[in-house]
């Protein structure tokens, strides 16, 4: 089980280059299977989460190469219309396959993922989609069981008590496209990934009107075929690295930051008083903690503040002198990285879905615990601004969304390193 052992107090210099996005990916290579022919995708993240989705593809039946970031799926030998446990139990987003399984093969038996670390995690409206474009659905022995000998089109609503939902619009989405006639989706996701996910299903043949917005029309064809498509720069991944930059009061470049997606952080960032700026090199980030002012945090759907920020958010506001308040309205239970947060000094109490986070000078660096992925980024980032020595332990969960991380913070003067020793790696949460 590898952990990372970081010291604590460098302010990061240099220049970093952010890696393809890991949630744009994973629906794109399930979407890959609805082709006739072979699909390359370029600029794909090596990631533990890109490599279970290709095992979860190849046990589909399909063929998988995947080598320097490219990644070949010919899904001639899609035949399978199972994804077990062990395999939804390890990636949530294996729950993607489900809409290319039942748009092409008329049926799906995948199991139903549980809750994870950040709390419940249902997925009512995937379902509620699927049997709205003709889909039976039955609940069996733990598995989502779907026959359709034949999908239709449908009008209906994805939006749930949360808000639209990414996972449910993309596969539904994924569905509907071969569906006979015309599918009308109210209350759709928004997510830059969303977006990614039309744009590469219209290379495909698909005709979907309305990217970005909250009704989406889709007319069903007949069949896709196979395509190329350059995956989208990680906001997520360029997101930490700005609160990196922030944290440890540096001045980083960064290359490819998806400026065009991140417009909630890169506001937040520069309420605290940290600084990014269009350069002609890149993205240039850079701040001074003595003059950072606290702020109020409320995470909601594209184009609001990110859930998948608010951990790194919270390590950067605990050395925020002054009280800043985190709600967080899509996960009300992903709060767990704030114990950890605690146990390095911050001052952080949570209650009813809100953190209260009151700034202190200094954390000081601590052994901790990873308990899901954007909690782990935000640990990397508290041990380097805090005082002294901090082992992160469980870092297998960073290595779901964050390519080399570990390697990049050192590129930035960052003291970071990886320590294997022979126990091996605990089962993987599930988790976003
Ligand atoms: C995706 C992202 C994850 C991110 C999340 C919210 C991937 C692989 N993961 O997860 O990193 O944190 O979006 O931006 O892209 N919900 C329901 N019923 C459903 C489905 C969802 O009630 O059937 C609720 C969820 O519990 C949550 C909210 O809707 O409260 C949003 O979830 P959703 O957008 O579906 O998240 P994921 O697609 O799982």
């Amino acid at each position: 089980m590898d952990r990372f052992v970081i010291e604590g107090g460098v302010p990061l210099r240099g220049r970093v280059f952010i890696s393809g996005s890991k949630n744009a990916t994973l629906p794109l290579m399930a979407a890959a299977l609805l082709g006739d022919g072979p699909t390359t995708l370029f600029n794909v993240p090596d990631l533990r989460d890109t490599r279970t989705m290709a095992d979860v593809i190849r046990y589909l039946g399909a063929d998988v190469r995947f080598e320097d970031h490219v990644m070949v799926i010919d899904p001639k030998g899609f035949q399978n219309a199972e994804a077990p446990y062990d395999m939804v139990r390890k990636m949530r987003a294996s729950i993607y396959v489900m809409g290319p399984m039942i748009a092409k093969l008329g049926r799906a038996r995948v199991s139903m993922p549980g809750g994870c670390a950040i709390g419940p995690r249902p997925i009512d409206l995937h379902l509620k989609g699927f049997s709205a474009l003709g889909a039976k659905i039955d609940i069996e022995h733990g598995y989502v069981v779907a026959e359709a000998a034949k999908l239709h089109g449908a009008e209906f609503s994805l939006s749930g008590a949360a808000g639209s939902s990414v996972g449910a619009t993309c596969n539904v989405l994924m569905a509907a496209v071969l569906a006979e006639g015309e599918t009308v989706i109210h209350g759709a996701a928004r997510e830059p990934e969303v977006c990614e996910l039309i744009a590469f299903l219209r290379k495909m043949g698909a005709k979907i009107e309305g990217a970005g917005e909250r009704v989406l029309r889709v007319t069903g064809v007949q069949s896709l075929h196979g395509t190329e498509h350059t995956i989208v720069a990680d906001r997520i991944e360029a997101g930490t690295f700005m609160v990196a930059a922030a944290i440890t009061g540096g001045d980083i470049i960064i290359d490819n930051a998806p400026l065009d997606h991140m417009d909630a952080v890169v506001s937040k960032l520069h309420e605290i008083g940290a600084r990014v700026e269009q350069v002609p090199e890149g993205t240039r980030v850079w701040g001074n903690r003595e003059n950072y002012s606290p702020t109020n945090i409320q995470t909601w759907t594209y184009p609001g503040f990110p859930t998948d920020m608010q951990a790194q958010f919270m390590a950067l506001l605990s050395l925020v002198p002054g009280v800043s308040i985190i709600r967080e309205t899509i996960y009300v239970d992903r709060f767990l990285h704030a114990a950890e947060l605690n146990r390095m000094g911050a001052n952080i109490q949570v209650l009813n879905g809100m953190a209260t986070v009151v700034g202190v000078p200094k954390l000081s660096g601590a052994p901790v615990m990873a308990s899901d992925l954007r909690a782990s980024a935000a640990l990397v980032l508290a041990g380097l601004a805090a005082e002294g020595t901090t082992i992160i332990n469980r870092v297998y969960h960073i290595d779901r969304g964050y390519e080399s991380i570990e390697k990049k913070l050192a590129s930035l003067g960052g003291k970071v390193e990886r320590v294997s020793d022979s126990a091996p790696d605990e089962p993987l949460a599930l988790e976003p």
